[in-house]
């Protein structure tokens, strides 16, 4: 039984979470997001403030769903990046303080590793995934508000990004897109809801990078300019228009992500690929978890995705996993180590820290 407290600060949600192993005990997030909503976006400052004030009534929250004392945690674990550098301050300054008075490791986690490997995190009354080696070498694919990015996870801690974004991640156009329709930010969630209502067909948008597929880049700039000049036709939107509109946008980002995806499942080096671990914001949508499902099963390719809605999007808890793989490998520092821990705001998953 390992116990880990594991802290996430790198964007827009105050998280803080307590694993047993892979188990999540707790998992609270408080969200920064309506705050933001004004700016169209994160504003790095508001949401450094913000951490500031939440993180210790946010640290109290966790450990008492888990039941858990400071005293019981073998470790404290936190992201170190990628995320916005004063945002990471907060929570790196936090564990490095709890570490030093209550004598615990310390274990610097990377955002993106988190987001891959949140579908092995296990709900309380789930069963460890014990065989999870066995998965291995696997795909990891991450979408979400800052990165949209295929890896080849050769084992736990072994990775090698294969297929980037040269512009927009998938969230983030999304979020574009969403407020070009008025709907406010972020806008991934709310876009898809409406584009249910909606029909892609009735409203063609160019699938990028069409004919490149095999340089796996991902590139989601100049579908929102064509979504722009689209939207400039209409003089005035009905209710229908701006669902069909809704549902074309999400409709050939999603194929443009699927066309790359199914690309690099193709590639020389997926060859030995078992599984696909899949994580992030953008995940928590149901057609594209959809799309993503048939893809892997025309491959004959086993998938996994985080067992709660709560999981997809920035949370702690993945945090606490990835920190328990690490424990197990004895990659964590004592007090007198840990001075060199710091922010690392563009952090690759491929990167050692
Ligand atoms: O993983 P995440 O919480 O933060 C980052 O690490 O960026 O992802 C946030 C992104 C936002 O762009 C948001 O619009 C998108 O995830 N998102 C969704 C949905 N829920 C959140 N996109 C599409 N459909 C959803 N249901
Ligand atoms: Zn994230």
């Amino acid at each position: 039984m390992t116990i880990i407290l594991a802290i996430e600060t790198s964007c827009d949600e105050t998280s803080v979470a307590v694993v047993d192993n892979q188990t999540i005990l707790s998992n609270i997030i408080w969200s920064q997001a309506s705050q933001h909503a004004e700016f169209g976006g994160v504003f790095p400052s508001l949401a450094q403030r913000l951490h500031r004030e939440h993180i210790d009534w946010v640290i109290k929250k966790a450990l008492g769903t888990s039941k858990k004392e400071l005293e019981d945690i073998n470790a404290v674990a936190v992201t170190v990046g990628p995320g916005l550098a004063i945002a990471l301050e907060v929570g790196i300054s936090k564990a490095k303080e709890l570490c030093k008075k209550y004598n615990k490791s310390l274990i610097p986690v990377n955002h993106i590793e988190a987001h891959i490997l949140s579908p092995l995190a296990v709900a309380k009354n789930q069963e460890p995934k014990s065989n999870y080696n066995q998965l291995f070498p696997a795909l990891g694919i991450v979408t979400s508000g800052g990165h949209t990015e295929i890896i080849l996870m050769k084992s736990i801690g072994s990775y090698e990004i294969l297929a980037t974004t040269l512009d927009d991640a998938l969230g983030e156009s999304l979020d574009k897109a969403a407020r070009l329709l008025g709907l406010g930010y972020p806008g991934g969630a709310v876009l898809e809801k409406l584009a249910r209502s909606g029909n892609p067909k009735n409203i063609t948008l160019p699938i990028p990078m069409l004919g490149r597929e095999n340089d796996l880049r991902f590139s989601y700039s100049g579908l929102k300019t064509a979504f722009f000049k689209k939207l400039s036709e209409f003089p005035r939107l009905t209710p229908q228009e701006t669902a069909d509109l809704a549902s074309s946008y999400q409709n050939t980002a999603f194929l443009h992500f699927i066309r790359i995806f199914e690309k690099t499942l193709q590639s020389e080096k997926c060859s030995n690929v078992k599984h696909v671990f899949a994580g992030g914001g953008v995940m928590a949508n149901i057609l594209l978890r959809k799309m993503i499902r048939n893809t892997c099963n025309k491959h004959n390719i086993s998938i996994s995705f985080p067992y709660s809605r709560k999981l997809y999007g920035d949370n702690a808890g993945m945090i606490g996993v990835v920190a328990y793989f690490k424990y197990l490998k004895s990659e964590f520092l004592k007090p007198n180590e840990f001075d060199s821990v710091e922010r690392i705001p563009r952090a690759k998953v491929d990167q050692k820290f």
